[in-house]
C-alpha cells in the first residue's frame, strides 16, 4: 500500500503536527525526511500538551513505530531528551527507529550557525541556530559524521578530529572564537551510545518492509514549501527538502511509493526569520495583531513572534503543484471568526502593472510585488465547538469552498481548535 505525505504548503508553522496526529492513529510508520530539530510540532491530547521536535508525532499512538529517517539531521542529545519527556508523560517512545545513514548535528554546527548569522548583520537568515544549515552543509561537502559512526569509537574520534582541523580554524581565524576541544566532544557523544544504540536501524529496510506488507505509512514533513531549498524563497530557507519529492531521498523509496499527499494550509499566513512575505500584514496592523493574538502565533521552538498575513493563494496553487498535493487541510479557521471581512490574495502586481499568477521565478519581482485581493464576508462568531461541516456558519464553508477553487484541489480536513477533537473532516475524504 502505497504511503501519505503531509507537507506544509506555506513557510511553516501550518499545524502540521496535529493532522499528523490525527492520520498516524491510521498508520504503523510514521517517518521524519528531513530537517532536524529546528522544527517544533505541538499536539493536545486532553488538555495535555506535547511539544516534539525531532520524534515523528506519531510517538503518542502505541502501535506506531516511529522513524527518524536517512535524510534528518539530529542532534543526540535533544532526541534523548525528548525521548525521557515523553517517557515521564507515560510514553514509551524507546520505539523510535533512527537511522544509521542520518547525520549528526555536532557542536560546531551550532556555534557555526550562531556566529555565521551574527556575521551577516543585517542580511542574515533568521535560522533557528540549531546547526541545521552547517550541517547540511557537511554531509553534501562529505565531511559530515553519521549516527552509525557512534558505534565504531575509533571512526568517530578520526572523522571529528579531521572535522574540527578545519573548523576550529575558521572559527578561531574567521570569527574570533575559541576552539572546540575534540575530548571533550568525543566524550560527550560516546556517552550518549547506550541510550542511541538500541534505536539505530536500517530504516530503509524497516519502511519498504511495511510498504511490502501493506501497511500504511505516513512521512511526516517538518518546515513547509515555501522553507525548500531548491524551491523556497531561497536564501530564506532551510538546508533540506521538506517538499513531497524530498521522501524519495530523505526516506529511500521511489515515487510510486506515495499516493496521497495532503498539504496543510493554514486559513492565514505566518512565517519566522527574514524574507519575502508578499501578504504580510506589519506590526501595528490591527488584523495582524489579531491573527498573532488568537492564533498562539510564537515560535514553539524559539518563542520568536511570527509575522502575520493574509492567506496567499497564488504560493498555495503553487505549492500544489510543487509537492503534487492530492488534498489541503485547513487550521486555524476559528483564528479568522472575529472578522468581518476576509481577504485572500488572487494575484500579484508590480508598478508597472503586470499581473502574476504564479509566483515569480525572480525574486526581485517577488520583493516588490503587491498582493490584489479578494475580499470575501466574515462570519463573525467562534466555530471552535463545530464537529461537522453542516456546524460551521455558510460563510465559513463559502471561505473554505474558494480555497477549494482557487487550490484546484479538495479541502479534505478544517480544524477549528488545538484539540485532536476540533477537526472537522469533510465529507468527500470520509
Ligand atoms: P534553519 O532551518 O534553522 O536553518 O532556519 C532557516 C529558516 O527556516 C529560518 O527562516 C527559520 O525561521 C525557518 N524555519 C526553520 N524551521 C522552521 C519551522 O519549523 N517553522 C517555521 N520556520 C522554520
Amino acid at each position: 500500500m502505497p504511503g501519505t505525505v503531509i507537507v506544509g504548503t506555506q513557510w511553516g508553522d501550518e499545524g502540521k503536527g496535529r493532522f499528523t496526529d490525527y492520520l498516524a492513529k491510521e498508520s504503523e510508520l510514521v517517518v521524519r525526511y528531513q530537517g532536524g530539530h529546528n522544527a517544533g510540532h505541538t499536539i493536545v491530547v486532553d488538555g495535555e500538551v506535547f511539544a516534539l521536535q525531532l520524534v515523528p508525532s506519531g510517538v503518542l499512538y502505541d502501535w506506531v513505530t516511529p522513524v527518524i529517517a536517512n535524510g534528518v539531521v539530529v542532534d543526540p542529545a535533544v532526541l534523548i531528551d525528548e525521548i525521557d519527556m515523553l517517557c515521564r508523560k507515560g510514553v514509551d517512545a524507546t520505539r523510535v527507529r533512527l537511522s544509521g545513514n542520518a547525520h549528526l548535528i555536532m557542536p560546531y554546527h551550532q556555534e557555526l550557525d550562531r556566529v555565521t548569522e551574527r556575521y551577516l548583520g543585517k542580511n542574515k537568515l533568521g535560522t533557528t541556530k540549531r546547526g541545521i544549515g552547517p550541517a547540511y552543509a557537511d554531509k553534501a561537502a562529505r565531511v559530515g559524521i553519521r549516527v552509525q559512526d557512534l558505534l565504531d569509537p575509533k571512526i568517530f574520534r578520526a572523522k571529528l578530529e579531521l572535522a574540527l582541523r578545519e573548523k576550529n580554524g575558521v572559527l578561531a581565524k574567521v570569527y574570533n572564537r575559541l576552539p572546540l576541544d575534540a575530548n571533550e566532544i568525543c566524550e560527550r557523544y560516546l556517552a550518549m551510545l547506550p541510550r542511541l544504540e538500541p534505536m539505530i536501524a536500517d530504516t530503509v529496510h524497516l519502511v519498504h518492509e511495511a510498504l511490502d506488507a501493506g501497511q500504511r505509512v505516513l512521512f511526516e514533513g517538518a518546515q513547509a514549501t515555501y522553507l525548500d531549498l531548491d524551491h523556497g524563497t531561497y536564501p530564506f530557507v532551510t538546508s533540506s527538502n521538506p517538499i513531497a519529492g524530498g521522501v524519495c531521498t530523505g526516506a529511500g523509496v521511489g515515487p510510486g511509493a506515495v499516493d496521497r499527499v495532503i498539504g496543510v494550509t493554514k486559513a492565514y499566513t505566518t512565517r519566522v526569520g527574514a524574507g519575502p512575505f508578499p501578504t504580510e500584514l506589519f506590526e501595528g496592523d490591527a488584523v495582524g495583531d489579531l491573527l498573532v493574538e488568537r492564533g498562539h502565533e510564537f515560535g514553539t521552538n524559539t518563542g520568536r513572534r511570527r509575522r502575520p498575513g493574509w492567506l496567499d493563494a497564488v504560493m498555495l496553487r503553487h505549492a500544489v503543484r510543487l509537492n503534487g498535493c492530492t488534498e489541503i487541510a485547513m487550521t486555524k479557521l476559528d483564528v479568522l471568526a472575529p472578522l468581518t471581512e476576509l481577504k485572500v490574495c488572487v494575484a500579484y502586481e508590480d508598478d508597472d502593472g503586470a499581473r502574476y499568477e504564479h509566483v515569480p521565478y525572480h525574486q526581485s519581482v517577488l520583493h516588490k510585488v503587491r498582493p490584489v485581493y479578494e475580499t470575501l464576508p466574515g462570519w463573525g462568531g467562534e466555530i471552535d465547538d463545530a464537529a461537522r461541516v453542516e456546524d460551521l456558519p455558510a460563510a465559513a464553508r463559502d471561505y473554505v469552498r474558494f480555497v477549494e477553487e482557487i487550490a484546484r484541489v479538495p479541502v479534505s480536513f478544517v480544524s477549528v481548535g488545538p484539540g485532536r477533537e476540533q477537526t472537522v473532516v469533510l465529507p468527500r475524504a470520509a
